[in-house]
């Protein structure tokens, strides 16, 4: 049974298999890359930001050698970005070793990597007999066995961990492993898979039992919550005002414009009444955009974007923010939904609210 389940994904895959640019190669350092940006984003997304940032930082030494600023713009739009910086510290610590680690603890002891990058890695570079567990595989596996075990406790993970190893085949271990993920994506995917041709089918637990929209479990529902930004896009004769965020927050390392937060969608009375406004008075306030929803895992954002002038020349800007001209402002690494602010910017000539 085992068998039969090994060698049917391996058909299958032999058969559907997606051509990509990361597979069939062996060097560790551009497979890590490619499962790092597919983490969180799917390959139709991943694949140009793939091939640009292999251009860009063709080796483990060149991407060492970025500034974060360069590394962040090749990531921009792509999102989660503490996977970008996770990857530049850890191949800054791949080139203090000297080499490539050659082994599963070492490769799982890099910056960012967990346990399904370093199977990953270890399994395609150096066809390590290691399963890859990841959500692909554990609805495959969930219904395949029809296990009712959450995927998302410590110990539904050890028993997925178990059964994905003890399920590995004896030989083409890349294969099936890569086989496995493309059949969650394309075969077994979340809603409405077509079971009937589906190879495995006839022996699938939950087919048979009529559970497949059931399976896998999760114990624990996410929840999200709203946040609702101000940007205020402040415009001297010296440029716009931009910083680059810090701090244990989203979108560290990016940059934007003076940012308010509030707990509500602020009026602009509100919003000009905030204290950090208060030296902005004398400028000249127009709309840029409201409410724009931009909706991330576990938050939606609302977002109001104003544009505050000043036609005189204007004090240095606060402590930490730059100067930049209009024409500059592609050249910073922001967040997709700073960026969609920018480009408004740049058509720009809404009616002033108010001077
Ligand atoms: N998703 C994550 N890793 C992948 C890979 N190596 N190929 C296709 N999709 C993936």
């Amino acid at each position: 049974m085992q068998g039969h389940f090994a060698q049917t994904i391996l058909s299958w895959y032999d058969i559907n298999r997606r051509e990509l640019p990361w597979r069939d190669i062996a060097d560790p350092y551009r497979i890590w890359v490619s499962e790092i940006i597919l983490q969180q984003t799917r390959v139709s997304q991943g694949y140009d930001y793939y091939q640009r940032f292999v251009e860009a930082f063709p080796t483990v030494e060149a991407l060492a050698e970025a500034s974060q600023d360069e590394v962040m713009r090749q990531w921009q739009g792509l999102g989660y970005y503490s996977r970008a910086r996770n990857l530049h510290a850890a191949a800054r610590q791949v080139v203090e070793l000297g080499h490539f680690p050659t082994d599963y603890e070492g490769v799982r002891a890099l910056r960012g990597v967990g346990d399904y990058t370093a199977a990953a890695i270890c399994s395609f570079a150096y066809d390590l007999r290691v399963a890859v567990v990841d959500g692909n595989v554990y609805r495959v596996l969930g219904r395949y066995w029809g296990i009712d075990e959450p995927i998302d406790t410590a110990r539904g993970k050890r028993t997925f961990a178990t059964m994905a190893h003890e399920l590995l085949p004896v030989a083409r271990v890349a294969d099936y492993n890569q086989g496995l993920m493309d059949f969650g994506a394309i075969q077994c995917v979340p809603q409405s898979p077509q079971c009937p041709q589906c190879p495995l089918a006839p022996t699938c637990q939950a087919y048979r039992d009529d559970r497949v929209g059931e399976l896998p479990v999760k114990a624990h529902k996410t929840r999200t919550s709203d946040r609702y930004l101000v940007y205020l896009c402040i415009l001297t004769p010296e440029g716009y005002w931009l910083h680059r965020r810090d701090g244990d927050d989203i979108w560290k390392g990016l940059y934007e414009f003076p940012l308010l937060e509030f707990d509500h969608q602020a009026t602009i009375d509100e919003v000009r009444e905030h204290p950090f406004v208060s030296d902005l008075s004398e400028a000249a306030w127009s709309i840029v955009k409201t409410q724009i929803r931009h909706i991330l895992t576990h938050r939606v954002i609302h977002a109001d974007a104003y544009h505050v002038t000043f036609e005189a020349p204007h004090s240095e800007p606060p402590e930490g923010f730059l100067c930049v001209s209009p024409e500059a402002l592609a050249n910073y690494p922001m967040p997709r939904l700073v960026q969609q602010i920018a480009h408004a910017l740049a058509s720009h000539n809404g009616s002033r609210t108010s001077n």
